[in-house]
């Protein structure tokens, strides 16, 4: 029923569940491998378990918080992901607006249908950072990163766990491929377009263009060409963590690519509380992966993020209603963060303390 009042982010994926087309639909949910990652995101929150404290007045709630300079309604953004005008025509400028009335930060993708100048102008009020895929043609990327400062975004997101493009079945079956209206507008010709050579369109267009062989020498390349902050979307382990700190990036974003890259490794909420202990105390670290309830928000602040992403849960609202859809999401998912912080006994973030969040096994024989 289109009609039913949507009051979770769960409504509004089932809303697009009925809406989007397969080819659309399937690139959107599906993860990498067998999905047990993907499954693993969501099942890893349900495992934790939250211990609130009582009669703490909780009558007035400071959710606001300053990130990389900018001030933020509450810990919130919107991940980058790729092509969002599938989900709607408002696409990415329907997102990065809603971002922007609630408060939180919106992260453009390199593969986007709208181009970066266009987004900046449509959102100038939003907090804009830019996700950065390198190409093996070195100047595309030098190219981006100068119109990316031009147009005023914030902070450059290098997303690393996708040196070579994660395997998902549904694309290769379908031949994934751009509707033949839409095409990846930061960019011309070729580079523009997403067409099948027999597989998924989009894992050949990965595998020619972007670069495998980048290191943290190449950290160091985009420290000298840019002064805007780094941040590497990601990391994973502790180890690579240490490396972040030492090769002197602003911040990082714990993350597995929302299941879709290698399949296997731990839900992004198992691998935060690791990373976080290992650097938490010197560098910003925020997270992504299965968020959808405002106790996860509340769960991953509890285990070090300064901020959380959304990646599905911004597609599936645009989908359902565009942009007005997107606002609609972020309100309710920020009611319900309010509601945990304040029956959590937290009125603001320096009440909330590891303890709080325990894993399942704790109430165990
Ligand atoms: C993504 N993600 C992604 N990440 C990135 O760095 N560049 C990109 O272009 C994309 N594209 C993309 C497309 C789609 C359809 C999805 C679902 C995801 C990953 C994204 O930024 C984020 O890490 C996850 O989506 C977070 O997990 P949830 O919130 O989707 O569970």
């Amino acid at each position: 029923n289109n009609n039913m009042e949507l009051v979770c982010v769960k409504d509004f994926e089932r809303q697009a569940f009925a809406k989007l087309e397969k080819n659309t639909l399937d690139y959107y949910k599906s993860g990498a491998g067998e999905q047990f990652t993907l499954e693993q995101n969501r099942a890893a929150f349900r495992r934790l378990r939250l211990r609130p404290r009582i009669l703490r007045n909780v009558s007035q709630l400071d959710i606001s918080c300053r990130i990389l300079d900018e001030q933020l309604k509450w810990p919130m953004g919107i991940a980058p992901s790729a092509m969002q005008k599938m989900a709607h025509p408002d696409g990415e400028i329907g997102n990065a607006r809603a971002a922007g009335k609630a408060g939180a930060i919106y992260i453009l993708s390199t593969l986007s249908n709208t181009s970066l100048e266009d987004v900046a102008a449509a959102a100038p009020n939003t907090c804009k950072w830019f996700q950065l895929y390198i190409y093996k043609e070195r100047h595309l990327t030098e190219q981006l990163v100068r119109r990316v400062e031009r147009a005023g975004f914030k902070a450059l997101v290098l997303t690393v766990d996708a040196p070579v493009f994660g395997n998902r079945r549904a694309d290769v079956r379908n031949k994934f491929s751009l509707p033949d209206h839409l095409n990846l507008a930061n960019f011309e010709g070729e580079l523009a377009n997403v067409t099948t050579m027999g597989g998924s369109g989009i894992y050949e267009y990965v595998t020619n263009q972007f670069d495998p062989s980048i290191t943290w020498q190449d950290i160091s390349w985009l420290k000298q060409l840019t002064s805007l902050p780094i941040v590497l979307k990601g990391v994973l382990t502790a180890e690579d963590a240490v490396l972040a700190r030492e090769f002197g990036v602003d911040g990082i974003i714990v993350s597995n690519h929302g299941a879709r890259q290698l399949d296997s490794v731990p839900a992004s909420i198992e691998a935060l509380p690791e990373v976080a202990k290992a650097v938490g105390n010197d560098m910003l670290v925020m997270f992504d992966g299965g968020i959808m309830e405002g106790n996860d928000i509340f769960k991953a602040i509890a285990l070090g993020a300064k901020v959380v992403f959304l990646g599905r849960p911004a597609l599936y609202a645009l989908a359902h209603n565009g942009q007005q859809g997107v606002e609609e999401m972020l309100e309710i998912l920020r009611k319900d963060f309010e509601t945990t912080m304040a029956l959590m006994g937290c009125p603001s973030f320096e009440d909330i303390t590891p303890a709080m969040v325990v894993h399942e096994k704790t109430f165990m024989k």
